[in-house]
């Protein structure tokens, strides 16, 4: 694997101020308790640690994957194991491969995922084809089986609602598990922030200021449409801080007739210039203006996490190892109040966290005469 050179030398950043103490190590703690004669020992019964990692990538993934690796060989000294593609690793065990701290050596900027993942794979309605027919079955307790077989005491599910599910699922039929909440679309209701979505709407952000020159200089409507799928929050957060004039989400109702009467209007107000988002041919129609659309796709899961999803992603896999370290399981790691918590799977699923129309971030958009096509 090709290493970023700051992995190769040693890297010290620090903060002016004396360093008084080494960081609390389930080493440094046994170092400590045999100066001072007590009993040596790691109560947890955790020996080996899987990490798997589902659903749509996002940048962070690595850092995840990265930092839980980290915490477990140097606070706990416990084995990890990476499971390649989701839950699906786990149906071919030979496949999986212990992680080091050398193999996750380099990774933190890295895009993607170093386990692979799928968005397909659920082993409580795996699919397959038998005999030319397309089946449906229940490999659960197989994949459990796997598990144990691997030596695997635990495993950390990184991954969206699909996946949490899935983990959740398995959690109940005997398997311990933890959730860190994954997606660019910042859908998941049990935290605030999802690690991937600032990445994704630097990426957002950046190709709306681009294309804002172009649609400047050639009079036109400039179209973009974002990901997100039920949830608009990439599109409304990536339409304010890209200067968008109408930003159309799930959340809103919109009309083209209202969209193409902005324009009108804020042509008539003398601004020309772009609007952001979806069913250009429709507008182009309505508003008889030249229209050209943008779909950014894939390129928004892509690239190296900002410094913030990094943050974010090495807090939420230290955590994930701090709770299987507690025998906290069934538990999701989130964000709160700036905090991280650890929530009940049970509350992390199922219920999308939608952008409220009513709510602050809309009003902010609509005082400065951002348009929602309602
Ligand atoms: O969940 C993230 C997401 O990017 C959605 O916004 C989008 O609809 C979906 O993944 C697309 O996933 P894929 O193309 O990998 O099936």
């Amino acid at each position: 694997m090709h290493k970023a050179a700051s992995d190769l030398l040693p890297l010290v950043v620090f903060a002016a101020r004396p360093y008084e103490h080494c960081p609390p190590t389930a080493l440094n703690r046994m170092i400590v308790a045999a100066r001072d004669g007590l009993p040596i020992s790691d109560m947890s019964d955790i020996r080996c640690i899987g990490i798997a990692t589902g659903g749509g990538d996002a940048p962070g993934l690595n850092a995840v994957i990265r930092a839980a690796t980290r915490a477990a060989i140097l606070e706990h000294q416990w084995k990890v194991i990476g499971i390649p593609d989701g839950f699906d690793g786990l149906i071919w065990p030979e496949k999986s491969f212990e992680l080091t701290l050398d193999s996750v050596s380099g990774i933190l900027p890295r895009g993607g995922t170093i386990l692979g993942t799928t968005n397909r794979g659920n082993p409580f309605h795996y699919k397959s084809e038998e005999n030319g027919q397309q089946v449906e079955r229940d490999i659960s307790a197989q994949v459990i089986a796997n598990a144990k077989q691997l030596g695997i005491d635990a495993i950390i599910s990184i991954g969206g609602d699909g996946s949490q599910t899935i983990a959740h699922d398995l959690f109940h039929k005997g398997l311990k598990m933890v959730g860190v909440p994954k997606t660019i679309d910042n859908d998941l209701s049990a935290t605030e922030l999802t690690f991937g979505f600032d990445t994704a709407l630097h990426t957002v952000t950046d190709a709306i200021d681009k294309i804002h020159t172009t649609a400047a200089s050639h009079h036109r409507v400039m179209v973009v449409e974002v990901m997100g799928r039920d949830c608009g929050w990439i599109a409304l957060a990536g339409g304010i801080a890209g200067g968008a004039h109408v930003i159309l989400i799930p959340e809103i109702a919109f009309t083209i007739k209202s969209v193409c009467e902005f324009i009108a209007q804020r042509e008539r107000g003398g601004r020309g210039g772009s609007v952001g988002i979806l069913i250009g041919n429709a507008i182009a129609g309505g508003s008889k203006k030249e229209v050209r659309i943008s779909v950014l796709g894939h390129i928004q899961r892509g690239g190296s996490p900002s410094p913030f999803d990094r943050v974010l992603a090495t807090r939420f896999g230290v955590a994930a190892v701090e709770l299987i370290a507690k025998g906290d399981f069934g538990k999701m790691v989130a964000l709160r109040a700036s905090r991280i918590v650890a929530v009940d799977m049970a509350e992390a699923i199922g219920k999308l966290k939608a952008v409220r129309p009513s709510g602050e971030l809309v009003r902010t958009a609509r005082a400065i005469g951002i348009g929602f096509g309602d």
